[in-house]
């Protein structure tokens, strides 16, 4: 598919309001996205775990205008908020050519996360998922009826340019984006991991450690950018594409370790190249640090099958099997949670993607 085949051609212009609402859930990768080229295409491919709890609750209301104007407002848990405004203004202006109705219509956004906002977690990725997916809803509203092949395509394809790692956020359980040669895949849009996952990998838990909560130095947009010219770029773009490979094989045959050796370096590996970029900067904590030796010594002790992957940020997400998750709860309570920030931890695990709430 190309771009092209994401435009409205054609819609009714006479339909004066609605409203929609979707939950979107937030992901976590496995294989890291860092580095993008132009219009939100990724550098290299990426792969993620779905998440099920930490989600995006988003009611859009549309309502008929005269001028040509984009014109929204949001509220972020029932309060006015402008600090959202300027990156839904940005991703409206990305997506108008593909919803020309856009202009028509003011729309009042009304969103709010289960997780708290200030907790660090990326609510990009739930954030755009779920807007996307509402004006997608409108889309169908004014007349058009997709197949839900085609809808999770286009409502992926918006996502990702409101946010990258959202093309990721509305299927379950695992989703691949970026063009490789291992799996069914595209730069465009996020698609549903279609190979074979052993039973290890079923209903897998994430439990998130909370660090730190505050706003991370450098954002993940000034992130990527710092990859153009890095001295390492194109061997880290390679390494993605043959992890992808190997993930595949290591999924089929539900071999722990070798899912943790990949799943682990994935997330040291981008760690190294925001320290090896120009200028350089480091968004892990010492308690990411204590965290890591603790999990490492925790897994040479009791050959668990624990690990741990990070975001662009200081919270460690730790990743276990299912069958495991009393005795490795029970050491994140007495070992890891007083490395959080107000012992501030959240238990997720793995999702089936994003959910209409309103037609
Ligand atoms: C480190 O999707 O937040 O979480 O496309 O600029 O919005 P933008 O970036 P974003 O990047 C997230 C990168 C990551 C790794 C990942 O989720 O794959």
């Amino acid at each position: 598919m190309t771009e092209q085949d994401f435009i409205l051609k054609s819609y009714n212009s006479n339909i004066k309001s609605g409203s929609v609402k979707w939950s979107a859930p937030s992901n976590i990768a496995l294989v890291k996205y860092w580095g993008k080229k132009e219009n939100q295409i990724p550098e290299n491919p990426s792969i993620s775990f779905t998440l099920s709890n930490c989600k995006t609750i988003t009611e859009v209301t549309y309502t008929k205008k005269e001028d040509n104007a984009l014109s929204f407002d949001v509220f972020f848990e029932d309060k006015l908020n402008e600090a959202f405004k300027p990156k839904i203004q940005t991703f409206f202006e990305r997506i108008e050519t593909y919803m020309p109705f856009l202009r028509d219509y003011h729309f009042k956004i009304e969103t709010s996360n289960t997780f708290p906002h200030s907790s660090g977690i990326a609510s990009s990725a739930s954030g755009m998922s779920a807007l996307a997916l509402c004006l997608l809803s409108i889309e169908e509203d004014l007349g058009v009826d997709y197949a839900d092949d085609y809808f999770n395509k286009k409502a992926s394809f918006l996502a990702r340019l409101g946010s990258g790692s959202a093309c990721r956020s509305i299927e379950g359980e695992l989703v691949v984006w970026g063009q490789n040669k291992s799996t069914e895949s595209s730069d465009l849009f996020g698609i549903k991991y279609d190979g074979e996952v052993h039973s290890n990998f079923k209903n897998y838990q994430d439990t998130i450690l909370l660090v730190d909560k505050g706003e991370k130095q450098v954002s993940s947009t000034v992130g990527h950018k710092l990859m153009f010219g890095h001295p390492f770029a194109k061997e880290r773009f390679a390494q993605a594409h043959d992890n992808i490979a190997d993930l595949k094989a290591i999924l089929a045959s539900g071999d722990f370790k070798a899912f943790i050796k990949i799943v682990e370096s994935e997330a040291l590996t981008l760690h190294a190249m925001m320290m090896t970029s120009m200028p350089y900067f480091i968004l892990m904590k010492p308690n990411t640090l204590e965290i890591i030796n603790k999990i490492w010594k925790f897994r040479e002790d009791t050959n668990s099958n624990i690990c741990f992957t990070l975001d662009a940020g200081a919270n460690v997400h730790v990743l276990y099997p299912e069958m495991e998750k009393d005795i490795i709860l029970q050491f994140i309570k007495n070992d890891l949670v007083s490395h959080c920030q107000n012992d501030h931890f959240i238990s997720d695990s793995i999702g089936k993607g994003a959910q209409l709430i309103k037609h």
